[in-house]
């Protein structure tokens, strides 16, 4: 599906304050899309569209919920919203580094596997990983935040991995590593 398909950056803000979303939320995924984008522009074979659009609308089932289940929320509802599978898979598989089949069950999630697969999938989980609120933190401070909250849990252990696999293979450096930079 070509990236023509995919809402305006205009449309995507409107969908994010139709279905509820707060102002502070709207900073963070314009601050992520924002993130992702440089990382995409960094990468050949990236869509930068779909990153940027990926980006704003991947926390929109924060606005239902703000439980685990808000990636599967956001991919469901962004489905229902007609918006473009690509977006509502970026949505559905970007918390933490995924949450594989084993862990959807152990968490009461629908069944499904969802770690990221495609580039702009993994582009948009990592940046996400590396924005708090608004301020870019680094992989350190990340995995920190993740190993207190989920206990050394793998969950947090691929946080990193995924961190070196898309910022790893960027062709120039995006600035990654500015410890709290803000927007
Ligand atoms: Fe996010």
């Amino acid at each position: 599906m070509p990236s023509s398909s995919l809402p305006s950056y205009d449309r995507a803000l409107q969908l994010l304050k139709e279905t509820g979303c707060s102002d502070g939320l709207i900073r963070h995924v314009e601050a992520v899309s924002k993130y992702a984008v440089e990382v995409a522009e960094s990468l050949a074979d990236a869509d930068v569209a779909l990153v940027q659009i990926g980006g704003l609308l991947h926390d929109i089932g924060r606005c239902k919920t703000h439980g685990i289940e808000h990636g599967i929320v956001g991919g469901k509802l962004l489905r229902s919203l007609g918006v473009d599978e690509r977006v509502a898979s970026i949505a559905e598989k970007h918390v933490g580094a995924g949450i594989t089949e084993e862990e959807a069950v152990r968490l009461h999630l629908p069944p499904g596997n969802y770690i990221p697969e495609t580039l702009e999938e993994k582009i948009v989980a990592a940046a996400d990983n590396l924005i708090e609120g608004t301020q870019r933190i680094t992989i350190d401070e990340a995995e920190a935040d993740f190993h207190a909250k989920l206990n050394g849990n793998p969950a947090a252990i691929r946080i990193r991995n995924l961190h070196d696999e898309v910022f790893g293979s960027a062709k120039r450096s995006v600035p990654a590593t500015r410890a709290k930079q803000r927007l």
